[in-house]
């Protein structure tokens, strides 16, 4: 049982859907899977998605839209210029999330790349509650620096503390303190901390961060790829907000920080898309400027309108309580199921994915040798699931040193999309975890065959590493 889940909560649940259509799954056998990470160089990334069984990669562009965001679909005004679904768009953000402009983008690093040009100058520091690999590179091609500021807990996988995404405020003093006010564009804040674990942030910290902010005269912005996860735990963990919608919690969250980019291939159940929204009139225009060289007009930037449609309709869905309760529901369902086979788990459960700690499953491997990528590719051989390293692969290099980042978590996703498997589907995933750690000795550690500068994990190749 979770300590966390409230009483009310304690009941039962289902998925807020019925199934209208199906895509039919394809099973490989052990020689196929074999010679197929072998083909992949040992990156998960790499494999044919025609190889995998259950498809446990990533959260982002793989959810199930409804019925009503198809028939969205339908409705696409593809005009160059002013299309209605942009404004649906737009006044949909301002009603759930409060931004008053909304600038469209491909997916979420576009908007990182814009709003990275327009508020970094070189020499700037910036600090956020853990780094992302996407958001963070952005800060640094801007001529910035990231600056983890996110509380001592949310780097130990064991630490039950309630909201691991949270700030350290001391850390956020010790800052202004080394680099001065004027070189911290802004506080990168983001909600169900990725990198974490799907880890939240309360609101009682948030709102110490905007004291924070107000007192420095520095800007926040969220990063609300997983805002409404994060709005699910604040309703369940913290005093005050049981009887608070999800829907509430969001517009409350937004409205503490002044913009925001998102990746709407999560939350909002899209298989593509995403946004800049700010309040600033001025900066927006800064946005605007930047958005037809990289994008596209600032009416669509990047977006068909069909896309912008099926978008404005999943944010009003991603915020409905028995969908988000079932959607966490389901990640608490495999990691409970995890955690009694004793698999060693990021706890609390995060909302989006269950995290293994390789380096407690796989002690023979330095982390030098990239346990979780390892492992990563030894579950896709047991049985076609695919899951993501999210270790010292994903953390890349020091961009000073030249050195890999080793970081605490050194961890495997097992990442569910929303609204596509069923329980059984995580049974089966939870029978090949437990072959798996049963032969985890047996796992070689690896090493890069082909190491690409930016974002390595991506497109890096790998060969095993022969204990000799
Ligand atoms: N911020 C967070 C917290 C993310 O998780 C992602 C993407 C992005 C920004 C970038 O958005 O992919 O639309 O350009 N995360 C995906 C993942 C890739 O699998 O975690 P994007």
């Amino acid at each position: 049982m979770n300590v966390f889940t409230n009483a009310a909560s304690a009941d039962p649940w289902a998925e807020p859907y019925k199934i209208k259509m199906v895509e039919l799954l394809k099973k490989t056998t052990l020689e196929e899977r074999r010679h197929a990470i072998r083909q992949a160089g040992y990156n998960t990334f790499l494999l044919r998605s025609d190889d995998v069984y259950i498809d446990l990669l990533t959260d982002s562009g793989v959810g199930a839209m409804s019925d009503r965001q198809w028939a969205g679909l339908m409705r696409g005004d593809e005009a160059y210029a002013g299309s209605a679904n942009f404004y649906h768009l737009s006044e949909t953000v301002t009603e759930y999330y409060s931004y008053t402009y909304t600038v469209p983008t491909h997916q979420g690093r576009g908007a990182e790349n814009i709003l990275s040009q327009i508020l970094i100058k070189p020499g700037d520091h910036v600090p956020g509650n853990m780094y992302f690999t996407t958001t963070r590179l952005h800060q640094e091609l801007a001529g910035g620096t990231f600056v983890d500021v996110i509380i001592d807990e949310a780097h130990d996988p064991a630490s039950l503390h309630p909201f691991k995404g949270s700030v350290d405020i001391a850390k956020l003093d010790a800052l202004v303190e080394r680099v001065g006010a004027a070189r911290i564009p802004y506080v990168c804040i983001a909600t169900c901390v990725n990198m974490a674990g799907g880890q939240p942030i309360s609101l009682d910290n948030l709102r110490q961060v905007r004291l924070w902010c107000d007192r420095h005269g520095i800007l926040i912005i969220h990063d609300m790829t997983r805002v409404a996860e994060n709005a699910y735990f604040i309703q369940q963990r913290e005093q005050g907000y049981a009887d608070k919608s999800v829907r509430e919690i969001v517009h409350e969250i937004c409205r503490l920080t002044d913009g925001a980019t998102m990746s709407s291939k999560k939350d909002a159940m899209v298989n593509i898309g995403g946004f800049l929204a700010l309040n600033d009139e001025a900066l927006y225009e800064k946005a605007c400027n930047l958005v037809v060289v990289y994008e596209g007009l600032h009416t669509y930037g990047g977006m068909a309108g069909r896309d912008m449609e099926a978008l404005a309709i999943g944010i009003t869905e991603s915020v409905d309580d028995e969908h988000i309760r079932a959607r966490v529901g389901q990640v608490e369902y495999l990691g409970r199921n995890l955690e009694s086979l004793g698999v060693p788990i990021v706890l609390p459960i995060g909302g989006h994915a269950v995290f293994i700690d390789a380096r407690a499953t796989l002690p023979h491997i330095p982390q030098s040798q990239f346990p979780a990528q390892a492992l990563a590719a030894a579950l896709y051989v047991d049985a076609g699931v695919r899951v993501m390293e999210r270790g010292v692969v994903s953390a890349g290099r020091d961009k000073q040193t030249g050195e890999n980042i080793m970081p605490r978590l050194e961890l495997v996703r097992l990442t569910l999309p929303r609204r596509v498997y069923t329980q059984a589907h995580m049974d089966v995933v939870v029978a090949s975890v437990a072959r798996v750690m049963r032969q985890a000795d047996q796992i070689k550690g690896l090493r890069f065959t082909h190491e690409p500068e930016y974002l390595r994990f991506f497109r890096g190749r790998f060969t095993e590493i022969d204990a000799g």
